[in-house]
């Protein structure tokens, strides 16, 4: 009798135990479909964005462009550069499903006059992928660095779209050999009279104060400005500029420049533009015009409808006054630029390294498709 009603007791604390196993199986295995089903955009994007920030030696070498999903591409156009041309063919020439518009409605711009305005917007939707001046006019400040970029373009893209939205922001760039980008800089000055005043040059949450950053020039008009005059201050951010947009501005106390040595800051900028640029999924070079369409397109599976042009010197203002400068103010110039010069070739060494790998990987399947 009371073996039987433990046998009894024992088949009752059977099913029982059967039952909570089974409902905390499928408890478990509902929350663990939930939890897959939620985390695993985010842990993809976690993944893309360490890759991204611990590049390995050439930086980022592929990313396909996701036009539909959350790329959003920022194209970081530093003055004389080239800079327009190449975002014309961004705005005007890639081959799209949803080319970008350009209206004819016109926009004031602070000390730009009238521009005009396109949107580029992703094939499905209202939302953009191509954060440049010439459908936003400057959100961050006229020709905005590294520094404005990396604080502004999140806030606008929130303003904007709403907030908790997934970006990725796709940093680009155009590089140029430093010497010929100062020359024609200082002929653009000459010929315009001003030379940028309108840039907010914001760095931890503010501009500039006068201390930190005296002007240059106090006459308005500098169209009369002379070579020595313009190499003669010490604070023209002509020099260096490519290294100086490209760093981190906050490593080096932003244009507050007591308590470092100059050589010191030089290093911190160098180094920091050097990093910034190496985790740019792309960056192209003046002087090699088919080379970087052809990185651009590999990069992010994009493509071009037309060539790129490398222009003739003759057709270039550096091309055309460089020879204008002896030798004492060509190696001045280069002493000003010694960052520039250093960054560049980091540059170069880099792009060619990427580029390099994407003719590899054309050769190898070339010789599959044909064997
Ligand atoms: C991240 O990098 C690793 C190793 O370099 C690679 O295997 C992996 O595919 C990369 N992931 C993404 C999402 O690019
Ligand atoms: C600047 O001065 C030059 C002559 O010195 C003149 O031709 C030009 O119109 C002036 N520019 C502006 C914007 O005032
Ligand atoms: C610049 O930085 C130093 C410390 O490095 C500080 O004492 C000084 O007040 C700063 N100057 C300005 C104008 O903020
Ligand atoms: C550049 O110069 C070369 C010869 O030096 C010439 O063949 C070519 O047409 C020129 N390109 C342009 C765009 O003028
Ligand atoms: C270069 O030109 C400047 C100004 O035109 C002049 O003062 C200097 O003596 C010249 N230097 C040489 C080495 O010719």
């Amino acid at each position: 009798m009371s073996l039987s009603c433990l046998g009894c007791n024992l088949k009752y604390i059977f099913v029982a135990v059967l039952f909570v196993s089974f409902t905390t199986l499928m408890f478990l295995t509902f929350k663990g479909v939930m939890l897959r089903s939620t985390v695993v955009p985010i842990r993809r994007n976690t993944v893309a964005v360490l890759n991204r920030t611990n590049p390995s030696k050439t930086g980022w070498r592929e990313h396909k462009f996701d036009m539909r999903g959350n790329d959003v591409m920022v194209f970081l156009h530093i003055q004389k550069t080239g800079g327009t041309i190449f975002g014309n063919h961004l705005i005007k020439d890639l081959d799209i499903e949803r080319p970008c518009a350009c209206t004819k409605e016109s926009r004031r711009l602070p000390k730009k006059g009238w521009s005009r305005v396109c949107h580029c917007f992703r094939p499905d939707s209202s939302r953009i992928w191509l954060f440049s001046r010439f459908h936003l006019g400057w959100p961050c400040g006229l020709h905005a660095d590294w520094t404005e970029h990396k604080e502004c373009v999140p806030k606008y893209m929130n303003k904007r779209e709403g907030r908790n939205k997934l970006r990725k922001f796709i940093y680009i760039t155009i590089l140029r050999e430093p010497v010929s980008r100062f020359v024609s800089e200082f002929y653009f000055v000459l010929r315009k009279g001003d030379m940028w005043r309108g840039a907010t040059l914001r760095c931890n949450g503010r501009s500039p104060t006068k201390e930190e950053l005296p002007p240059c020039f106090e006459r308005e008009n500098l169209s009369d400005i002379t070579f020595e005059e313009f190499i003669g201050c010490p604070w023209n951010l002509a020099f260096n500029r490519q290294t100086r947009m490209l760093a981190d501005l906050r490593r080096v106390n932003c244009y507050n420049t007591t308590g470092i040595s100059t050589e010191k800051r030089g290093k911190v900028m160098l180094e920091s533009a050097m990093r910034n640029l190496r985790e740019m999924a792309f960056f192209g070079l003046t002087e090699y015009q088919e080379e970087s369409q052809y990185l651009f397109e590999k990069t992010f599976g994009l493509k071009f409808h037309d060539p790129f042009t490398q222009f003739n010197l003759s057709e270039t203002t550096a091309g055309t006054k460089t020879p204008k400068f002896n030798s004492s103010m060509l190696s001045q110039i280069k002493a000003l630029n010694s960052l520039d010069l250093k960054l560049y070739e980091f540059a170069r060494d880099l792009f060619f390294k990427r580029s390099k790998r994407f003719r590899k990987t054309d050769r190898i399947s070339m010789k599959k498709r044909l064997s």
